[in-house]
Protein backbone atom coordinates (compact mmCIF):
# COMPACT_ATOMS: atom_id res chain seq x y z
CA UNK A 1 0.00 0.00 0.00
CA UNK A 2 1.79 3.04 -1.19
CA UNK A 3 1.59 6.35 1.37
CA UNK A 4 -0.86 8.74 0.85
CA UNK A 5 -0.45 11.94 0.74
CA UNK A 6 -2.32 15.42 -0.66
CA UNK A 7 -1.13 16.69 -3.92
CA UNK A 8 1.96 19.61 -3.81
CA UNK A 9 -0.07 21.44 -6.41
CA UNK A 10 -3.93 22.17 -5.52
CA UNK A 11 -6.45 24.50 -6.89
CA UNK A 12 -7.26 27.88 -4.78
CA UNK A 13 -11.03 26.48 -4.25
CA UNK A 14 -13.54 24.51 -4.87
CA UNK A 15 -17.44 25.07 -5.28
CA UNK A 16 -19.99 22.23 -5.44
CA UNK A 17 -22.22 22.77 -9.24
CA UNK A 18 -25.62 23.70 -8.68
CA UNK A 19 -26.78 20.40 -9.29
CA UNK A 20 -24.67 18.94 -6.99
CA UNK A 21 -24.91 21.33 -3.70
CA UNK A 22 -28.41 20.56 -4.05
CA UNK A 23 -28.07 16.36 -4.46
CA UNK A 24 -25.47 17.22 -1.23
CA UNK A 25 -27.81 19.28 0.48
CA UNK A 26 -31.17 16.50 -0.05
CA UNK A 27 -28.26 14.02 1.08
CA UNK A 28 -27.54 15.50 3.93
CA UNK A 29 -30.65 16.13 5.29
CA UNK A 30 -31.26 12.02 5.03
CA UNK A 31 -29.60 11.52 7.99
CA UNK A 32 -30.99 12.10 11.84
CA UNK A 33 -30.10 15.45 13.49
CA UNK A 34 -26.41 15.89 14.89
CA UNK A 35 -25.70 12.39 12.47
CA UNK A 36 -24.84 14.69 9.44
CA UNK A 37 -21.15 13.16 9.21
CA UNK A 38 -22.32 10.11 8.34
CA UNK A 39 -22.90 12.04 4.96
CA UNK A 40 -18.85 12.05 4.45
CA UNK A 41 -18.42 9.48 1.93
CA UNK A 42 -21.00 10.74 -0.18
CA UNK A 43 -20.31 13.89 -0.11
CA UNK A 44 -16.67 13.31 -1.01
CA UNK A 45 -17.19 11.12 -3.97
CA UNK A 46 -19.48 13.09 -5.12
CA UNK A 47 -16.78 16.25 -5.01
CA UNK A 48 -14.21 13.52 -6.77
CA UNK A 49 -16.60 13.12 -9.43
CA UNK A 50 -16.74 16.59 -10.11
CA UNK A 51 -13.14 17.59 -10.10
CA UNK A 52 -12.42 14.72 -13.15
CA UNK A 53 -11.54 12.17 -10.64
CA UNK A 54 -9.59 13.31 -7.59
CA UNK A 55 -10.03 15.74 -4.43
CA UNK A 56 -8.50 18.64 -4.19
CA UNK A 57 -8.13 19.85 -0.31
CA UNK A 58 -10.08 22.69 -0.97
CA UNK A 59 -12.95 20.35 -1.73
CA UNK A 60 -12.18 18.27 1.49
CA UNK A 61 -12.68 21.34 3.25
CA UNK A 62 -15.74 22.46 1.88
CA UNK A 63 -17.22 19.05 2.75
CA UNK A 64 -15.83 19.48 5.90
CA UNK A 65 -17.58 22.65 6.47
CA UNK A 66 -20.86 21.74 5.73
CA UNK A 67 -21.10 18.58 7.57
CA UNK A 68 -19.39 21.16 10.35
CA UNK A 69 -16.79 18.31 10.55
CA UNK A 70 -13.32 19.24 11.88
CA UNK A 71 -10.64 19.19 8.82
CA UNK A 72 -8.35 16.44 10.39
CA UNK A 73 -11.76 14.14 10.28
CA UNK A 74 -12.81 14.41 6.82
CA UNK A 75 -9.07 14.62 6.08
CA UNK A 76 -8.90 11.11 7.93
CA UNK A 77 -11.32 9.85 5.46
CA UNK A 78 -9.69 10.92 2.42
CA UNK A 79 -6.35 9.55 3.06
CA UNK A 80 -7.50 6.42 4.15
CA UNK A 81 -9.93 5.09 1.84
CA UNK A 82 -8.23 4.26 -1.97
CA UNK A 83 -11.62 5.36 -3.81
CA UNK A 84 -10.50 8.57 -3.31
CA UNK A 85 -7.55 9.60 -5.44
CA UNK A 86 -5.69 12.67 -3.91
CA UNK A 87 -3.40 13.49 -7.01
CA UNK A 88 -4.63 13.97 -10.68
CA UNK A 89 -5.73 10.70 -12.55
CA UNK A 90 -5.59 9.97 -15.91
CA UNK A 91 -8.56 11.99 -18.26
CA UNK A 92 -9.65 8.15 -19.82
CA UNK A 93 -9.19 5.93 -16.61
CA UNK A 94 -7.24 5.22 -13.51
CA UNK A 95 -6.59 1.86 -13.26
CA UNK A 96 -6.66 0.24 -10.10
CA UNK A 97 -5.28 -2.74 -9.68
CA UNK A 98 -6.06 -5.57 -6.46
CA UNK A 99 -2.64 -6.50 -5.48
CA UNK A 100 -3.54 -8.78 -2.44
CA UNK A 101 -3.50 -12.72 -2.09
CA UNK A 102 -5.80 -14.44 -3.95
CA UNK A 103 -5.32 -11.32 -6.86
CA UNK A 104 -1.76 -12.01 -6.42
CA UNK A 105 -1.92 -15.77 -6.36
CA UNK A 106 -3.68 -15.43 -9.91
CA UNK A 107 -1.47 -12.70 -11.42
CA UNK A 108 -1.92 -9.63 -10.05
CA UNK A 109 1.83 -9.52 -10.52
CA UNK A 110 1.45 -9.46 -14.57
CA UNK A 111 -1.28 -6.92 -14.58
CA UNK A 112 0.60 -4.37 -12.71
CA UNK A 113 3.98 -4.87 -14.98
CA UNK A 114 1.25 -4.58 -18.33
CA UNK A 115 0.44 -1.01 -16.22
CA UNK A 116 4.14 -0.80 -15.80
CA UNK A 117 4.72 -1.16 -18.91
CA UNK A 118 1.62 1.03 -20.62
CA UNK A 119 1.01 3.89 -18.32
CA UNK A 120 4.22 4.82 -16.41
CA UNK A 121 6.77 3.25 -14.80
CA UNK A 122 5.45 4.76 -10.97
CA UNK A 123 2.11 4.75 -10.11
CA UNK A 124 -0.18 7.98 -9.82
CA UNK A 125 1.79 9.07 -12.52
CA UNK A 126 -0.11 9.99 -15.84
CA UNK A 127 0.56 8.23 -18.99
CA UNK A 128 2.76 9.95 -21.93
CA UNK A 129 -0.63 11.38 -23.29
CA UNK A 130 -2.45 11.94 -20.29
CA UNK A 131 -5.12 9.13 -20.80
CA UNK A 132 -4.28 6.95 -18.25
CA UNK A 133 -2.98 6.55 -14.62
CA UNK A 134 -2.40 3.52 -12.16
CA UNK A 135 -1.84 2.28 -8.73
CA UNK A 136 -2.03 -1.30 -6.47
CA UNK A 137 -4.90 -1.43 -4.10
CA UNK A 138 -5.91 -3.50 -1.23
CA UNK A 139 -8.30 -6.68 -1.80
CA UNK A 140 -11.29 -4.97 -3.55
CA UNK A 141 -14.04 -7.57 -2.67
CA UNK A 142 -14.79 -9.55 -5.47
CA UNK A 143 -11.61 -12.31 -4.98
CA UNK A 144 -13.43 -15.14 -6.73
CA UNK A 145 -13.38 -12.93 -9.68
CA UNK A 146 -9.33 -12.76 -9.35
CA UNK A 147 -7.20 -10.88 -11.04
CA UNK A 148 -9.19 -8.07 -11.43
CA UNK A 149 -9.11 -3.94 -11.92
CA UNK A 150 -11.65 -1.10 -10.70
CA UNK A 151 -12.29 1.84 -12.72
CA UNK A 152 -14.27 4.72 -11.35
CA UNK A 153 -17.20 2.39 -9.85
CA UNK A 154 -16.99 -1.18 -12.13
CA UNK A 155 -14.77 -3.66 -11.65
CA UNK A 156 -13.37 -6.14 -14.70
CA UNK A 157 -12.63 -9.45 -13.63
CA UNK A 158 -10.35 -12.53 -14.31
CA UNK A 159 -7.54 -10.51 -16.28
CA UNK A 160 -4.94 -11.58 -18.09
CA UNK A 161 -2.38 -9.22 -19.17
CA UNK A 162 -4.52 -8.94 -22.87
CA UNK A 163 -7.55 -8.47 -21.43
CA UNK A 164 -6.60 -5.56 -19.38
CA UNK A 165 -5.26 -4.06 -22.75
CA UNK A 166 -8.37 -4.67 -24.57
CA UNK A 167 -10.37 -2.83 -21.79
CA UNK A 168 -7.43 -0.24 -22.23
CA UNK A 169 -8.02 -0.10 -25.50
CA UNK A 170 -11.70 0.15 -24.92
CA UNK A 171 -11.24 3.36 -22.53
CA UNK A 172 -8.77 5.31 -25.14
CA UNK A 173 -11.43 4.83 -27.60
CA UNK A 174 -13.48 6.73 -25.06
CA UNK A 175 -15.90 4.02 -24.33
CA UNK A 176 -17.08 2.85 -21.09
CA UNK A 177 -16.17 -1.08 -21.75
CA UNK A 178 -18.94 -3.64 -19.73
CA UNK A 179 -17.63 -4.29 -16.65
CA UNK A 180 -17.77 -8.44 -15.42
CA UNK A 181 -15.24 -11.16 -15.48
CA UNK A 182 -13.28 -11.81 -19.32
CA UNK A 183 -13.94 -15.11 -19.20
CA UNK A 184 -16.48 -17.46 -19.62
CA UNK A 185 -18.53 -16.72 -16.45
CA UNK A 186 -21.72 -15.06 -15.41
CA UNK A 187 -20.55 -12.93 -12.51
CA UNK A 188 -19.09 -15.03 -9.59
CA UNK A 189 -20.92 -17.94 -10.53
CA UNK A 190 -18.47 -21.33 -11.44
CA UNK A 191 -16.80 -21.72 -14.49
CA UNK A 192 -19.05 -24.19 -16.64
CA UNK A 193 -22.43 -23.65 -15.01
CA UNK A 194 -24.16 -24.00 -11.50
CA UNK A 195 -21.99 -26.66 -9.51
CA UNK A 196 -24.77 -26.72 -6.62
CA UNK A 197 -28.64 -26.94 -5.53
CA UNK A 198 -28.67 -29.45 -9.25
CA UNK A 199 -28.00 -32.74 -7.71
CA UNK A 200 -30.85 -35.42 -9.18
CA UNK A 201 -33.22 -35.71 -6.13
CA UNK A 202 -33.02 -32.28 -4.33
CA UNK A 203 -36.19 -31.31 -4.65
CA UNK A 204 -37.82 -34.39 -4.03
CA UNK A 205 -35.79 -34.69 -1.11
CA UNK A 206 -36.65 -30.89 -0.03
CA UNK A 207 -40.08 -32.07 -0.63
CA UNK A 208 -39.83 -34.55 2.57
CA UNK A 209 -37.98 -32.33 5.11
CA UNK A 210 -40.96 -30.12 4.56
CA UNK A 211 -43.49 -32.44 5.06
CA UNK A 212 -41.79 -33.71 7.73
CA UNK A 213 -41.05 -30.80 10.00
CA UNK A 214 -44.16 -28.89 8.29
CA UNK A 215 -47.45 -31.11 8.63
CA UNK A 216 -47.37 -33.82 10.89
CA UNK A 217 -50.96 -34.33 9.75
CA UNK A 218 -49.45 -36.53 7.00
CA UNK A 219 -51.03 -33.83 4.07
CA UNK A 220 -49.30 -33.04 0.89
CA UNK A 221 -46.02 -32.14 0.85
CA UNK A 222 -46.05 -28.57 0.39
CA UNK A 223 -42.46 -28.09 -1.85
CA UNK A 224 -42.85 -29.45 -5.48
CA UNK A 225 -40.07 -30.54 -8.11
CA UNK A 226 -39.76 -28.01 -10.19
CA UNK A 227 -42.02 -27.55 -13.25
CA UNK A 228 -39.50 -28.50 -16.45
CA UNK A 229 -42.11 -27.12 -18.46
CA UNK A 230 -41.88 -23.47 -16.47
CA UNK A 231 -39.30 -21.34 -18.51
CA UNK A 232 -38.03 -19.72 -15.07
CA UNK A 233 -38.01 -23.37 -13.24
CA UNK A 234 -34.83 -24.87 -11.57
CA UNK A 235 -32.39 -24.26 -9.48
CA UNK A 236 -29.95 -22.53 -12.27
CA UNK A 237 -32.15 -20.78 -13.06
CA UNK A 238 -33.00 -19.34 -9.49
CA UNK A 239 -29.25 -19.01 -9.09
CA UNK A 240 -29.75 -16.70 -12.43
CA UNK A 241 -32.42 -15.09 -11.15
CA UNK A 242 -30.44 -14.06 -7.78
CA UNK A 243 -27.13 -13.02 -9.96
CA UNK A 244 -29.29 -10.40 -12.36
CA UNK A 245 -30.46 -8.62 -9.45
CA UNK A 246 -27.30 -8.09 -7.69
CA UNK A 247 -25.52 -6.82 -10.59
CA UNK A 248 -21.66 -6.56 -11.63
CA UNK A 249 -21.47 -2.28 -10.39
CA UNK A 250 -21.31 -2.62 -6.88
CA UNK A 251 -19.07 -4.53 -4.70
CA UNK A 252 -20.27 -7.60 -3.65
CA UNK A 253 -20.29 -10.27 -1.71
CA UNK A 254 -20.10 -14.06 -2.21
CA UNK A 255 -22.64 -14.53 1.07
CA UNK A 256 -25.22 -12.07 -0.34
CA UNK A 257 -25.40 -13.60 -3.72
CA UNK A 258 -25.44 -17.37 -2.13
CA UNK A 259 -28.35 -16.28 0.20
CA UNK A 260 -30.13 -14.74 -2.50
CA UNK A 261 -30.14 -17.98 -4.84
CA UNK A 262 -31.00 -19.93 -1.84
CA UNK A 263 -33.95 -17.65 -1.22
CA UNK A 264 -35.14 -17.79 -4.79
CA UNK A 265 -34.69 -21.89 -4.65
CA UNK A 266 -36.41 -22.56 -2.07
CA UNK A 267 -39.38 -20.04 -3.05
CA UNK A 268 -39.56 -21.56 -6.22
CA UNK A 269 -39.39 -25.29 -4.28
CA UNK A 270 -42.30 -23.77 -2.22
CA UNK A 271 -44.51 -22.75 -4.87
CA UNK A 272 -46.52 -24.98 -7.09
CA UNK A 273 -47.07 -24.26 -10.89
CA UNK A 274 -49.14 -21.53 -10.86
CA UNK A 275 -46.95 -19.64 -8.60
CA UNK A 276 -46.09 -15.83 -10.11
CA UNK A 277 -43.11 -14.14 -10.85
CA UNK A 278 -42.27 -11.39 -8.68
CA UNK A 279 -42.96 -8.67 -11.30
CA UNK A 280 -46.33 -10.61 -11.68
CA UNK A 281 -46.51 -9.58 -7.83
CA UNK A 282 -45.50 -6.32 -7.74
CA UNK A 283 -48.28 -3.51 -7.28
CA UNK A 284 -49.16 -2.64 -10.89
CA UNK A 285 -49.76 1.16 -9.41
CA UNK A 286 -46.81 3.07 -10.43
CA UNK A 287 -45.39 0.73 -13.13
CA UNK A 288 -43.50 2.95 -15.33
CA UNK A 289 -44.99 4.18 -19.26
CA UNK A 290 -43.85 1.32 -21.30
CA UNK A 291 -42.80 2.54 -24.90
CA UNK A 292 -43.03 -0.57 -27.99
CA UNK A 293 -39.14 -0.32 -28.90
CA UNK A 294 -36.78 2.70 -28.65
CA UNK A 295 -37.69 6.11 -30.79
CA UNK A 296 -35.95 5.81 -33.88
CA UNK A 297 -35.03 3.08 -33.67
CA UNK A 298 -31.62 4.08 -31.33
CA UNK A 299 -32.01 3.61 -27.46
CA UNK A 300 -30.14 6.02 -25.15
CA UNK A 301 -26.97 4.54 -23.38
CA UNK A 302 -28.41 4.08 -19.84
CA UNK A 303 -25.66 2.69 -18.15
CA UNK A 304 -24.58 6.34 -18.57
CA UNK A 305 -27.08 6.74 -15.53
CA UNK A 306 -24.50 6.04 -12.50
CA UNK A 307 -25.65 2.71 -11.02
CA UNK A 308 -26.93 1.70 -14.11
CA UNK A 309 -24.59 -1.23 -15.53
CA UNK A 310 -25.85 -3.57 -18.60
CA UNK A 311 -27.59 -6.18 -16.97
CA UNK A 312 -30.15 -3.61 -15.34
CA UNK A 313 -30.50 -1.69 -18.67
CA UNK A 314 -31.64 -4.89 -20.15
CA UNK A 315 -34.03 -5.10 -17.40
CA UNK A 316 -34.91 -1.93 -18.28
CA UNK A 317 -35.26 -2.61 -21.65
CA UNK A 318 -37.96 -5.15 -21.20
CA UNK A 319 -39.79 -3.08 -19.28
CA UNK A 320 -40.05 -0.53 -22.41
CA UNK A 321 -38.02 1.89 -20.90
CA UNK A 322 -35.14 3.19 -23.22
CA UNK A 323 -34.39 6.82 -23.11
CA UNK A 324 -32.92 9.26 -20.48
CA UNK A 325 -36.34 11.19 -20.37
CA UNK A 326 -38.54 8.31 -19.57
CA UNK A 327 -36.51 8.12 -16.42
CA UNK A 328 -36.38 12.01 -15.72
CA UNK A 329 -40.50 11.89 -15.52
CA UNK A 330 -40.57 9.09 -12.94
CA UNK A 331 -43.06 9.82 -10.39
CA UNK A 332 -42.65 8.84 -6.94
CA UNK A 333 -44.93 6.06 -7.29
CA UNK A 334 -42.87 4.96 -10.54
CA UNK A 335 -39.91 5.51 -8.86
CA UNK A 336 -40.55 3.56 -5.86
CA UNK A 337 -42.03 0.37 -8.17
CA UNK A 338 -39.07 0.29 -10.15
CA UNK A 339 -37.30 0.19 -6.97
CA UNK A 340 -38.96 -3.11 -5.78
CA UNK A 341 -38.98 -4.78 -9.30
CA UNK A 342 -35.13 -4.57 -9.54
CA UNK A 343 -35.28 -5.25 -5.62
CA UNK A 344 -32.57 -3.53 -4.59
CA UNK A 345 -34.33 -1.04 -1.82
CA UNK A 346 -33.39 2.75 -2.52
CA UNK A 347 -30.62 2.80 -4.86
CA UNK A 348 -32.65 5.23 -7.48
CA UNK A 349 -32.49 7.69 -4.46
CA UNK A 350 -29.46 7.10 -3.52
CA UNK A 351 -27.43 7.53 -6.93
CA UNK A 352 -30.06 9.60 -7.51
CA UNK A 353 -31.36 8.44 -11.05
CA UNK A 354 -34.12 11.15 -11.61
CA UNK A 355 -31.60 13.85 -11.44
CA UNK A 356 -28.78 12.00 -13.74
CA UNK A 357 -31.32 11.04 -15.98
CA UNK A 358 -32.20 14.72 -16.29
CA UNK A 359 -29.05 16.09 -16.86
CA UNK A 360 -28.45 13.18 -19.63
CA UNK A 361 -31.51 14.20 -21.51
CA UNK A 362 -30.78 17.34 -21.36
CA UNK A 363 -27.52 17.07 -23.57
S1 LIG B 1 -7.75 -10.20 -3.23
FE1 LIG B 1 -8.21 -9.14 -5.05
S2 LIG B 1 -10.32 -8.76 -4.83
FE2 LIG B 1 -9.82 -9.71 -2.97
Amino acid sequence: MSVRRLDPSQPASFTFSADNEAWARATIAKFPEGKQASAVIGLLWRAQEQSGGWLPEPAIRTVGEMLDMAHIRVLEVATFYTMFQLSPVGKKAHIQVCGTTPCMLRGSEALIEACKKRINEQPHKLSPDGNFSWEEVECLGACVNAPLIQVGNKLYEDLTPETLGDVMDAFARGETPEAGPRIERDFSAPIGGATTLNQPGFYEELAVRFADTGNSAGAEPVASPPDENKSNAGPAAALNEAVKVTGPDTARGASSIAAGAATAALTLAGTDASATSAADEADEAGKPAALAGPRGGQADDLKRISGVGPKIEGILNELGIFHFDQVANWSRETTQWVDNYLSFKGRIDREDWIAQARKLAAE
